[in-house]
């Protein structure tokens, strides 16, 4: 009887226990799959790990992070939301709309991020006035990385203009290098996309066309020259992109086989993962004609709701992990990005990442700062998809430039 109580007893215990341990882990659903990625990854762990909160691992590769927003759907749908979720943009503030997200404010309120999170991330980061998600970092996608070894070998320098882009890229190619490394995939197409409005028609252009939707930005000659652009540098990748994955193509320029990328920040994850050194080994640059303007993404975790009060703890302590500056530091550092706070000093990051943090506060104060289509914080999902699939149709070669901007006109309902 004793011993049956004892065991039954000790069983109980240990399910306690169990729970209780369980209760103060976060289950955290994100597309950070490539080696610069994991890397940053473990930052986060390892500090929520410092505070005895435990990590659930639920990756699902793909950036632009469209395949985990279906596992994520699918996860609501069976009433099992994970506890925090990488999210970009519009996707944040439409699943707020649907009562699924958790509030932050008492965190958030204790921390000041009112005062120290740029308004623009704050547009997406809380809904309704109420926190909903805390802000990791900024990136931005209209970045060129080159490896300069190639450069230096083939006697090109660093392009400033378009003209010297395609210059630099006909050296390249000519020297049997893949000029323009790429991972044919529809959010990547989309990411040069993004850099070639830009450098096209600026950020008023860009504004104009892809967040206003304005016909007239959308059906302009300069459309027309952003698709003939976008030939161009077809014509510059290998005959294998399709379907290549960002990381790889990052690879190809990091190993000497590819000239340029033209990727977000991310990518200087992998270089850096890969012990190369900014200005020596690869060099950082606007995409050429888009100097003074980007196009920026966050990547937050959004909470999502939790019944116990342990697991609104441990999303209310991993939130804090999140906003900490040392945090902000560490984990920037090796993601490629640049912090969501304000008040970060420069100057204990790399070269490219000070660039970065530069621009963003020049084309802040300057009406250069435009939220990327690519990445959700453009337009919301259904639009975005739906100009993804144009981009990617004309790049692979079904429409011409002038029907790519008709389609693409259709696709966004311009007005
Ligand atoms: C995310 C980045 C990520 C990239 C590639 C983007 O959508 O915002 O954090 O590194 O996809 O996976």
């Amino acid at each position: 009887m004793k011993t049956k109580f004892v065991k039954k007893f000790a069983i109980a215990g240990a399910l306690m226990a169990a729970t209780a341990a369980h209760a103060t882990d976060v289950e955290v659903l994100h597309w950070w799959t490539s080696g610069g990625e994991a890397a940053a990854l473990n930052v986060l762990k390892e500090d929520l790990q410092s505070q005895s909160i435990g990590w659930t691992d639920m990756p699902v590769a793909g950036g632009g992070g469209e395949a985990a927003m279906t596992t994520l759907r699918a996860r609501v749908t069976a009433g099992n939301p994970p506890t925090a979720v990488q999210m970009l943009g519009y996707d944040i503030q439409d699943w707020a709309a649907e009562g699924a997200l958790g509030n932050l404010n008492d965190i958030a309120a204790a921390e000041g991020w009112n005062d120290v999170v740029p308004a623009p991330l704050q547009n997406f980061a809380k809904y309704d006035g109420n926190w909903i998600s805390a802000p990791v970092n900024i990136h931005s996608d209209n970045w060129v990385w080159a490896n300069k070894a190639v450069l230096d070998e083939i006697g090109v320098a660093q392009p400033h203009t378009w003209d010297e882009f395609v210059a630099a890229m006909a050296a390249a190619k000519a020297a049997g290098k893949i000029a323009l490394a790429h991972g044919g995939q529809a959010w990547q197409e989309m990411v040069v996309f993004d850099g070639i409005v830009l450098s096209v028609g600026g950020a008023d252009f860009y504004r104009e066309a892809l967040i206003e939707r304005k016909r007239s930005a959308l059906e302009s000659d300069r459309m027309l020259e952003v698709f003939k652009r976008m030939e161009t540098l077809r014509s510059y990748v290998d005959e294998n992109f399709s379907g290549r994955d960002w990381n790889l193509a990052s690879s190809m320029v990091i190993n000497g086989e590819a000239a340029f990328q033209i990727m977000g920040d991310w990518a200087k994850g992998e270089f850096i993962n890969a012990g190369k050194v900014p200005g020596e080994d690869f060099l950082c640059f606007r995409v050429p004609g888009s100097e003074g303007s980007m196009t920026f993404l966050a990547d937050q975790f959004a909470m999502f709701n939790v019944d116990s009060a342990e697991a609104k703890d441990a999303q209310a302590k991993m939130a804090s992990a999140i906003m900490a500056p040392s945090f902000q530091i560490a984990f920037n550092q090796v993601k490629g990005s640049v912090p969501s706070r304000t008040d970060i000093d420069r100057s204990v990051f790399d070269i490219c990442a000070q660039k970065g943090m530069a621009d963003l506060a020049y084309a802040n104060a300057t009406g250069g700062l435009v939220g990327s289509l690519a990445h959700g914080h453009g337009q919301p999902a259904a639009l975005k998809n739906a100009a993804y699939d144009v981009v990617t149709a004309h790049f692979n070669g079904e429409f011409d430039a002038a029907a790519a901007v008709e389609e693409l006109s259709a696709a966004l309902e311009s007005m």
